[in-house]
This record gives C-alpha cells, sequence and structure tokens, in this order.
C-alpha cells in the first residue's frame, strides 16, 4: 500500500489508474498551481478573524517559496512523484518541507477542486494569448500574400469545377477573413477562461469569510464565478468551450492546407511550395509531396475529435466534482499544442509559396467568362434569362476573354478588384492590440504573485 499526502493507503494499482497522467501534465501546471496559491494565502492573511489563519509575514514567506518554485519549474527541475498524485500535493509537500506547519496551512478553505479549475484557467488565459500571437502572424502572412499577387487571375471555382474570374489576392484574403472571423469564438472561449472558480472549494463554499473578490483581483480574473457549485459545474465546461473554438479554427484552415495542395499539384500548378518544404519518397525518386500540408488535414481531425472527447465526458456528468474531469487536462493541452503548431507551421508555408502567373492565366478555360458575359448583355438591355441562354449557346465566343481585364471589372466591397487590404490591416492590428493589453494585465499579476 502507498501512503499520500492526506495519509490514507492506497493500492498500488489503483493509484497508478487514478493517478494516470498527471505527474507529467501537471508540469505544466506548476507556475499557476503556485500563483493560484500566493493569492490564496494573501486573500487568508487579510481575512479578519480573530486568530488568523495566516499573518502577512507569514503568507509573504509563502509567497517567496512559491516564487523559488516558480523558478526551479521553468527550469525544468521541479518534480511531481507519484505518491504526490498531483501539482496540488507536490506543491503542498515542498511547502511543508520548507516551512513546516506554515506549509500546512496553505489549503484552508480549499479544495483540489477549486485549486486545478483556477490553475487550468491561468494556463488557458496564457496558451491562449500565445496562440492569439500565432494567429496573428499567419493572418500577416495571408494579407501580405493577397496583397504581392493582389490581381494575379485566379480560376475561381465551385464544385471544384471552373466557376467566375478571381485573384490570388481574393483567394488569400478570402481564408485571412476566415480566420479572423472565427476569432470571435476563440475569443468568447478566452472570456469564458477569464473567470475565476477559486473559493467555491469542493463546489459547495467554506465556513470562512473568503474574499473571492480578492482573489479574483490578485489573480487578473475579470470576475468570480459566483455561484460556488456553478464554478465546480464549469470545470470542463470551459475546456471543451476552448476545444470547440480550436475545432473550427483548425477547420478552416485545414480548409486552406487543401486549396494549397490542391493549387499546388502539377495537374493546376498555380502555386509552387518550395522544395525544402516538401518531402520525398524512399522509393520514387522524382517525389516532392506536400506531406507537412497533409498533416494539417489529420491534425484538423484530431483536434476535432479532442473537442467532441471533450463533451461526450460532460454529458452524462451529474452536477458537483467528480474524478473523470482529471481527463479533460489531456484534451485541452493536446488541443492547444497541435493547433499552435499548426498555425506556426501554417504561417511559415504560405511565406514560402509561389505563384506560377502564366499557369494561373492558362488556366481559364472560356465558360470561366460566361456569367461576366450574360451581365454585359443585361447591361446592354437583354434580360437576364434570355443573356445566360445566349452566352450559353455560344461560348466558343469567349475565346478571347482576358483574365486580367475579368479581374479589373468587379470593383464593389470584397470583389477581385475591391478587396480592401487596409480592412485587413485594421482588423489584425486589433486583435494584436487587444492580445497585448490581456498580455501586460496578466504579465503583471504573475510577477506581482511569483515573480
Ligand atoms: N488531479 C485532480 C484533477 O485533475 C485534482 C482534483 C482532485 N480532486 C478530488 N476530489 N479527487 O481533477
Amino acid at each position: 500500500m502507498k501512503k499520500t499526502i492526506t495519509d490514507n493507503r492506497v493500492d498500488p494499482d489503483i493509484l497508478a489508474y487514478t493517478v494516470g497522467r498527471d505527474p507529467e501534465l501537471d508540469l505544466r501546471l506548476v507556475v499557476w498551481d503556485c500563483m493560484g496559491t500566493a493569492a490564496h494565502v494573501a486573500m487568508l492573511s487579510e481575512m479578519k478573524l480573530k486568530r488568523p489563519v495566516v499573518t502577512k509575514p507569514e503568507a509573504e514567506k509563502v509567497r517567496k517559496e512559491l516564487a523559488a518554485i516558480v523558478k526551479l519549474a521553468r527550469s525544468g527541475g521541479f518534480e511531481i512523484r507519484e505518491d504526490d498524485q498531483d501539482v496540488h500535493m507536490a506543491v503542498e509537500r515542498v511547502l511543508t518541507e520548507k516551512l513546516g506547519d506554515l506549509g500546512k496551512k496553505i489549503h484552508t478553505g480549499r479544495s483540489r477542486n477549486d485549486q486545478v479549475a483556477v490553475d487550468v484557467r491561468l494556463h488557458l488565459k496564457d496558451e491562449l494569448l500565445s496562440l492569439f500571437g500565432e494567429i496573428v502572424k499567419l493572418l500577416d502572412a495571408l494579407v501580405a500574400f493577397g496583397r504581392k499577387h493582389d490581381a494575379v487571375p485566379l480560376v475561381g471555382r465551385t464544385h471544384l469545377q471552373p466557376a467566375m474570374p478571381s485573384s490570388v489576392g481574393m483567394w488569400s484574403t478570402g481564408h485571412a477573413e476566415m480566420i479572423l472571423d472565427q476569432l470571435t469564438q476563440l475569443d468568447a472561449a478566452y472570456r469564458l477562461a477569464d473567470l475565476n472558480p477559486l473559493g467555491s472549494a469542493a463546489g459547495y463554499g467554506v465556513p470562512l469569510p473568503l474574499n473571492r473578490k480578492r482573489t479574483t483581483k490578485l489573480l487578473g480574473f475579470a470576475r468570480p464565478i459566483h455561484n460556488c457549485f456553478g464554478a465546480s459545474m464549469a470545470r470542463g465546461e470551459c475546456e471543451a468551450s476552448v476545444l470547440g473554438a480550436l475545432a473550427q479554427l483548425m477547420a478552416v484552415l485545414s480548409r486552406l492546407a487543401e486549396d494549397l495542395i490542391l493549387f499546388s499539384m502539377p495537374e493546376f500548378a498555380y502555386f509552387r511550395l518550395p522544395r525544402e518544404y516538401c518531402t520525398g519518397s524512399s522509393i520514387m525518386p522524382q517525389k516532392f509531396n506536400p506531406d507537412v500540408l497533409e498533416l494539417v488535414r489529420s491534425k484538423a481531425a484530431q483536434v476535432l475529435g479532442l473537442s467532441v472527447a471533450s463533451l461526450s465526458m460532460l454529458h452524462a456528468m451529474p452536477g458537483g466534482y467528480n474524478r473523470d474531469l482529471q481527463d479533460s487536462k489531456f484534451l485541452y493541452m493536446e488541443g492547444l499544442d497541435v493547433t499552435r503548431t499548426t498555425v506556426r507551421i501554417l504561417a511559415k508555408v504560405v511565406k514560402g509559396v509561389e505563384v506560377d502567373e502564366p499557369k494561373c492565366r492558362a488556366a481559364f478555360t472560356p465558360g470561366v467568362f460566361a456569367t461576366d458575359a450574360a451581365l454585359r448583355l443585361v447591361a446592354s438591355g437583354t434580360p437576364w434569362r434570355d443573356a445566360y441562354h445566349d452566352v450559353r449557346d455560344h461560348l466558343d465566343r469567349l475565346a478571347d476573354e482576358d483574365p486580367d481585364r475579368a479581374v479589373a471589372a468587379k470593383t464593389h466591397l470584397g470583389a477581385t478588384a475591391g478587396i480592401d487590404y487596409d480592412y485587413y490591416r485594421d482588423a489584425i492590428a486589433e486583435v494584436f492590440g487587444v492580445m497585448l493589453d490581456r498580455r501586460v494585465k496578466f504579465e503583471k499579476c504573475i510577477h506581482a504573485l511569483v515573480g
């Protein structure tokens, strides 16, 4: 039997199964666990009680030790043992080794349930802010690509069949806009993560005058989650919201990857991927494959799976804390890792893509101009349906149409000659500005609590 910090003896197999991957995954929560504890202990020291739980000088002692643990963790030196079970017990063990009885007081009025919930939310905030930073770089790359090749004609497709004149600028900023608009979901997920569950304890509050607004301020959250039971119910929900937003973003990125794969295959050849971004075959000497983009597609499927797993876990779970929730950690951590690396690699690929202008122009079959030609007939008085039939019966007349003229002819908002690059510049700058404000505010809190 193994003895744990809570002193109950647990069968080693049961312990190993219930601990699961926590000792490894929780290493990513050490900083956030220490930050949460520093805020909790500071708040405890300010509580108006006849006999204080901890005094202010004691709280400062704890804070200094927590800062030392954070330093150790940042250099990769902090260890979570199996009999610690998780980061929370590991930190308490170390504080007790260093500070004796004072270390044993830090968990007063708190449960691992609100503790882990606050750790995860701090971690989510940090990760999402980094992700926003990577997304801004991808958006910059897409918009720069669009600007550079703005008016290069590209066959616009529906059902994958040639449809109407498009342009490289339209294609590229179209993908950028999909990503930009998708950020409203990610922003909503960030706002959900920005709520403080600390002080809900096991999910039902405690008979101590906890100042939950104080820890909310110290930790830099927008507001506390009001209801203690609600705060415990929100564990996993918040992670699922993040994963839902990530899955949707990844679906958008997967379509970008798919377009790049198609348009760079020899049969299209509108685009060229740099040789060094392609991987070869062990048997076919001629091969340069877009493996990197194929993996973007598969990662999108993977993140969707993680999102489904996170919701599936929740839907039949009774109210209050259940250990099932421990498994939500791997899901959101994996989802964020996969998404961040995907966004980063796509920014690199987009920067490297070359455009083959003659191939883009050569792809314009007469039919691509048909709708434009019918609309010219409308302009000279022919009813639309008659113009439509007339053009369809004489597609051969369109053999000499000029793709560049067709691109230049559509000047309304968002059409080939109406792409407003300033709009994209401002929208991206806004995303960047919001991200930076949040980052600065958050870093101030981190610094004040744990250095
Ligand atoms: N490692 C646990 C988790 O992630 C910590 C909370 C444990 N709480 C409990 N009541 N057993 O959920």
